[in-house]
Parts: structure tokens; sequence; C-alpha cells
């Protein structure tokens, strides 16, 4: 009767006891200790306190509470044991990372220098109210070649050779890669009705000597604008604001005849380009071609050239990049060399 007392009473102690060691917070080295010294110690600790009772308690009641005692012995020891290793986890860490080392550098991109100009010469032409249009790079003769005004067998194709992805029949009927954005001109004809006014970006391709200023692709920036009145005056002032913009505020100008099969009359833009090494102090360089819109070339996509009227322009990209940033080789564009790309 009295034994099993004094087993119940042993067994609340335990009770007791496992709550506070699964509660007991230990988050320090000096709580890991303490811990350690209350439960543990063989000397002080209350567990070791519990087992130098284990005499007093009923022999049938013995047997249970030895084993209880052994169990939260064993609770402690893993409570401790994982306290440990967080604490020392979290300090390690800690160690781990060399707040006065260097950081590893992140090489941060930049914007290729023909996507820069594309952009810059967009941006001058939408806020004059261009809109941004594209069209394929594999095109079919008849957009790139024929709807411009170039007949078949006409010696100005010649000047525009490039790679067939289906050959031609008849001068009308082959694929190729295009060799301008012209032909776009044709697309947005077909599609929209004037007023119209828009800029074409986009890669072409020509079957060209590569040399330092050829390659066998290369990007283009066309422009139509076409509504009632258009005039070659119109064409002028909307180019003049382009150069000044991508120049200089006080860029020379001028307007060379000229022919392409699409424009009628046709001239070339040149800008003067200031160089004290030169005799004359500088030179005149080519940047684009340009005209007013043959009435051919609005005839054969139905508009009425005889209310209508209309300029065009197309430049390339790699030209005025060359000219803006003084590079003397236009392969450089192409290499990814980062000696190169990194000055941009
Ligand atoms: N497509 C011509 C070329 O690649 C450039 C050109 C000239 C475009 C005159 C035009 C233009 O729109 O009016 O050589």
């Amino acid at each position: 009767m009295i034994g099993k007392i004094i087993g119940t009473r042993m067994i609340d102690t335990i009770e007791k006891l496992r709550e506070e060691i699964s509660r007991h917070a230990i988050d320090s080295q000096e709580a890991l200790e303490e811990f350690r010294l209350r439960f543990l110690s063989k000397k002080q600790g209350e567990i070791t306190a519990l087992l130098k009772k284990i005499p007093t308690v009923a022999k049938e009641a013995r047997r249970e509470v030895g084993q209880q005692i052994n169990e939260l012995k064993r609770l402690a020891e893993e409570r401790l044991e994982q306290a440990r290793k967080q604490i020392h986890e979290g300090s390690g860490a800690l160690a781990e990372i060399d707040l006065t080392l260097p950081g590893r550098p992140h090489p941060s991109g930049s914007i290729h220098p023909l996507t820069r100009t594309r952009y810059d010469i967009q941006r001058v032409f939408e806020r004059m109210g261009f809109v941004v249009e594209e069209g394929p790079e594999i095109e079919d003769e008849w957009h790139n070649f024929t709807a411009l005004n170039f007949p078949p067998d006409h010696p100005a194709r010649d000047m525009q050779d490039t790679l067939f992805v289906e050959p031609s029949e008849n001068g009308d009927d082959g694929v190729l890669l295009r060799t301008h954005t012209s032909p776009v001109q044709i697309r947005v004809m077909e599609q929209q009705k004037p007023p119209i006014r828009v800029i074409v970006p986009g890669r072409v391709y020509r079957n060209e000597a590569l040399s330092f200023k050829s390659y066998c692709l290369f990007h283009q920036v066309e422009g139509l604008v076409v509504a009632e009145g258009i005039t070659f005056g119109d064409l002028k002032h909307d180019l003049h604001v382009f150069a000044k913009a991508i120049f200089h505020e006080d860029v020379r100008m001028r307007f060379r005849p000229s022919f392409f099969p699409f424009t009628e009359p046709s001239a070339e833009v040149d800008i003067w380009w200031e160089d004290e090494t030169l005799e004359g102090g500088g030179r005149w360089l080519e940047i684009l071609g340009s005209g007013m819109v043959d009435p051919n070339v609005l005839e054969a996509v139905g508009i009425d050239s005889e209310k209508y009227t209309g300029y065009a322009f197309g430049m390339g990209i790699e030209r005025i990049a060359l000219i803006r940033y003084n590079i003397p080789d236009i392969r450089l564009f192409y290499e990814n060399d980062f000696r190169f790309l990194d000055q941009f």
C-alpha cells in the first residue's frame, strides 16, 4: 500500500520533469550548460536524485519507475544533443561567411551598339508620329522586287544579289532572303489605307564580298509616308529633324539626285563629317536613299496615285553606327568580342 503511494508520487514527479525538459528553452552555450547541470549531472542532477530514490519505491512499482526514469534520461540527453547541434550549426554557418572578402562580380551586359542605334532612330521618328512595323526576313520575289517596280531582268536587281530559298521560274515567284526592308512598304500598303506613317527596322541579306565595309547581313530602317499632299519638302524636313537628333544640332546635309526603281524622283542623302586631318576639313558621307514613292508602286497595291502621294527612305543602321561611334570595320558588330562590346 505504502509502496504504491510512493510509486505514484514518483511517477508524478517524473511527469513534471518530463514536461519541463521538453519545454526548456536552450538557445545559448550557457543555457546548454545550465540544462546539463540541472538534469543530467551525475552528482547533483535531478535525474540522478530520482535514481537514488528507487530503493524507497515499493517493489512492485520499482520496475515501472526505473523504466520511466531511464526514458526521462534519454529524453534529456536527446534534448541536449539537439540543442547543442542547433547552437553549433548556427554559429558554424556564420563562421563560414567571411564578410571581409570582396564580392563576386556579376558582369552586367550592355545594349549592342546596333540595337542602341536602332532604338535611337526609332525614337526620333516615333516622336514625329511614325508607327513601328515589321515584315518577314524570308520574302517572296514579288514583294522584294516586282511590286517595288523592279521588272524581272531589270539590271537594278543585280545590285541586290541574295540567297534564294526557292528558285525563281519567271522572275516573280522565287522565295529569297530579303535584300532590303522596302518590301515591307508593300506589305503595309496592302493592309492599311492612307494616311500611312511607318518606320520599319529589320535585318536584310546580300551576297557581298566580305570586307571592312560590307557583310552578308546587315540592318536597315525603312520609312514610308503616304497621304494627301505629301511633298518632297516633307521628306527634307523630316530627314533633317532626324539627322539633327542623331548627329548634332547644326548638322549639314545634302540631297544628291540618284535612282531607285520605286521612287521618282530619288535622292541620296549625305551628311558633312568634319575631320581636320582631311583636306577641306571633312567629307560628305552617304547615310541613306530616299525619294517620292513612284506612282507605279502605289498603283501596284491599289492606292489611287492621283489622290495620294508619298515619300520613302531607307538607311543602313550599321552605317549610322559606324559614323556615330567612329568604328573602322563593320565586321566588329558581328564578332561578339567583349573587348569591342564593353566600350558601349
Ligand atoms: N532599299 C534601298 C536599298 O536597300 C534603300 C532605299 C532607297 C529605300 C530609297 C527607300 C528609298 O525607301 O526611298 O538600297
